[in-house]
């Protein structure tokens, strides 16, 4: 296997979940109001991609309930896809109406974790997601198709990369969807079962947007990261400060975090199209309008090129240093 970290430039699409992950797994409701000043900053940050909002059950996820209002109201950057989580064919009209650009479909690779997420067994929700998706076309909205528990399932355990495929093969050659993404919905992935699922997609359907989406539960996120885009992949999900989590998936913790994964692919000359100070100044404002820290490294530590004044007594520890060479 030939490692290529070296960016050269090469263009990786950051993807933001944050509104959507991210604020679905918060027990405070956000303002509406501050979401789209969020989603708003975002698009200013240059993400190619922007998860607004879900239109799922306001029972189900009641910190989403306002997704026609945010979805309606933000300012449209031309170039940024606005996308939404859709999980039946209710949420798929909710979205169309409120011009959403792109539905976000999603299942798991689990029976077990399809059923407590989305309250039906896999072959019910292939049927649904079918439906949802005649919808979309008769639309003219493109299709991607969410897997969750693809790298593992907190219920199940191991996930056969062949299931994983199997699955995908139904969503681009059945479906006839435009983009497919291989979600690590509690943190089991890691960096060689990354890579190994990347290639196998990418030789089969070399065509389709593959989006990675990956949480960091384990400390494995960022890896994760490096070994997809070894491995041939250029578009990630990530969420504005690390926070996020799926409330149905036991043990679910923070989505990779878009600052950090921007921060390290600037750092190895990939071009994300991301500007740091906006992202950073965006994050700075979340634990304001979510009530608690965030798991943000990149806004506790600073960039690495952030630098420290030296100490009062730097210049007085100088000399001392400089006369005791001078003794000897
Ligand atoms: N938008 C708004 N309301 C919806 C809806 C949608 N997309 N889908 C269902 N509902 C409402 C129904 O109208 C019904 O309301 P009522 O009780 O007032 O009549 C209620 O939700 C239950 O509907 P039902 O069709 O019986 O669905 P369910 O209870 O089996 O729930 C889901 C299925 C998938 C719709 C629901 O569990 C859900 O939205 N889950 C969200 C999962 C999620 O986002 N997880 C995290 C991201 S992976
Ligand atoms: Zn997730």
């Amino acid at each position: 296997m030939t490692t290529n970290w070296n960016g050269a430039g090469r263009r990786i699409h950051m993807q933001e979940v944050g509104t959507r992950d991210g604020l679905q797994a918060e027990d405070a409701f956000v303002p509406t109001e501050d979401k789209i000043a969020l989603v708003n900053a975002l698009s200013d940050a240059g993400m190619a991609k922007i998860e607004v909002t879900a239109f799922v059950s306001p029972k189900a996820i009641p910190a989403l309930r306002d997704a026609e209002i945010v979805m309606r109201r933000i300012e449209r950057t031309p170039g940024v896809v606005y996308s939404a989580l859709v999980p039946n064919v209710r949420g798929a009209e909710r979205a169309i109406d409120a011009l959403t650009d792109e539905l976000n479909l999603v299942m798991s690779a689990t029976e077990s974790h399809n059923l407590s997420n989305l309250r039906m067994t896999r072959e019910q929700s292939f049927a649904a997601l079918s439906e949802v998706n005649a919808i979309a076309r008769a639309g003219a909205v493109p299709v991607n198709v969410s897997l969750s528990c693809a790298f593992g399932c907190p219920m199940e355990g191991d996930v056969p990369a062949a299931t994983v495929l199997d699955w995908c093969a139904c969503y681009v050659e059945v479906m006839g969807a435009h983009g497919v993404t291989l979600c690590d919905t509690t943190g089991m992935a890691y960096p060689t079962q990354v890579a190994a699922l990347v290639r196998a997609f990418r030789e089969r359907w070399p065509e389709t947007e593959l989006t990675l989406h990956f949480h960091n539960t384990r400390g494995m996120g960022l890896a994760n990261v490096l070994a997809a885009i070894d491995a041939g992949a250029d578009r990630f999900d990530a969420s504005l400060g690390g926070i996020g989590g799926c409330p149905y998936a036991p043990g679910a913790s923070g989505n990779v975090c878009t600052e950090e994964i921007v921060h390290a692919l600037a750092c190895m000359g990939f071009e994300t199209g991301v500007d740091m100070d906006r992202l950073l100044a965006a994050s700075r404002r979340l634990p304001a309008l979510i009530g608690h820290d965030i798991p943000s490294q990149i806004v506790k530590a600073g960039r690495r090129l952030d630098l420290h004044p030296v100490s009062a007594d730097f210049e007085a520890t100088r000399q001392r240093a400089l006369g005791r060479g001078a003794a000897h």
